[in-house]
């Protein structure tokens, strides 16, 4: 196995966090090289060093998304932290409703959506909601990632037995189709609501047209240090609609000295 040298290290760490904003800690240094390993191998690489080299010098952009492929953490379940599913369902969808009642437009983001149980848990939690009235309203759903095997993932939409395990039975029978023993597909009727897109956190040009009624960032920034993670949150804020939500991952919180959101309760905030 091909050692890396604390200069590799910092080299590779350096550019990740720079361009991505993930702080690779010493701590994730055996993790970080056992994972990269195998792009070394496949391209015949005797060191880190040449495989760095080749990361920055690859215009295509293509080597750097497999490395990132490669180095992002991709955990994420259907109904993590449900608390967050009920808040939608009682606080915040009945004020976009009333808000938003001319329109008929919702507006959510999640940011960070890895292989796409975050956004797919939001696609059936509105579409319990909005019911028979669902046809006149446009409930999609924006859903981006860094990670574009995460998103691949995502956009096929199948996932196993253990992987929809949390999700009550009901939504189960109306939502997924049985593709074999043991895998399941996400309906399309629930796929379309999603719009899946690469997207880069730290772009400092966030291209949205119009600004958000909720913005789900959760597991995301405890990867970021604290400076990133504040420059972010101020970003998330400028598009967030006024009285709009940031939902974030419950180990996670915003010291209110730091950010213009105020504290709904634990991983909940509102620009008010
Ligand atoms: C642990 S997952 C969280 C998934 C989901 N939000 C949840 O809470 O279950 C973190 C995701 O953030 C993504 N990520 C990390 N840095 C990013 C960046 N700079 N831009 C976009 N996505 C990023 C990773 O690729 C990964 O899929």
């Amino acid at each position: 196995m091909v050692q890396i040298t604390d200069t590799e290290f910092r080299k590779i760490s350096d550019y990740v966090k720079r361009h991505y904003g993930i702080e690779l800690k010493n701590e994730k240094r055996a993790l970080v090289t056992s994972r990269l390993h195998s792009i070394l191998t496949e391209h015949g690489f005797t060191s880190f060093s040449q495989y760095f080299d080749y990361v920055i010098s690859d215009k295509s952009g293509q080597a750097a998304i497999a490395m990132m492929n490669k180095i992002t953490t991709n955990h994420t379940y259907f109904m993590r932290e449900a608390e967050h599913f009920d808040y939608l369902k009682n606080h915040v969808l009945p004020w976009v409703k009333s808000v938003s009642a001319r329109e008929k437009d919702v507006r959510i983001w999640s940011a960070g959506c890895s292989t796409g149980q975050e956004p797919y848990t939001l696609a059936m939690i509105m579409n319990d909601f909005f019911g028979p009235e669902k046809p006149y309203w446009d409930t999609r759903i924006l859903a981006t990632d860094i990670s574009l095997k995460a998103l691949d993932a995502a956009k096929k939409g199948v996932y196993s037995d253990k992987d929809i395990e949390p999700i009550p039975p009901t939504w189960r029978l109306s939502h997924f189709d049985r593709i074999d023993k043991t895998s399941y597909s996400v309906k399309e009727s629930i796929r379309s609501d999603v719009i899946f897109r690469r997207f880069n956190l730290m772009d400092d040009h966030f291209p949205f047209k119009r600004k958000f009624h909720a913005i789900f960032c959760r597991n995301v920034m405890i990867y970021f240090n604290n400076e990133t993670k504040y420059e972010l949150v101020r970003k998330f804020y400028d598009i967030t609609e006024k009285g709009g939500y940031l939902f974030i991952g419950h180990a996670e919180s915003l010291n209110r000295d730091l950010t213009d959101y105020k504290f709904v309760k634990p991983a909940i905030y509102r620009k008010e």
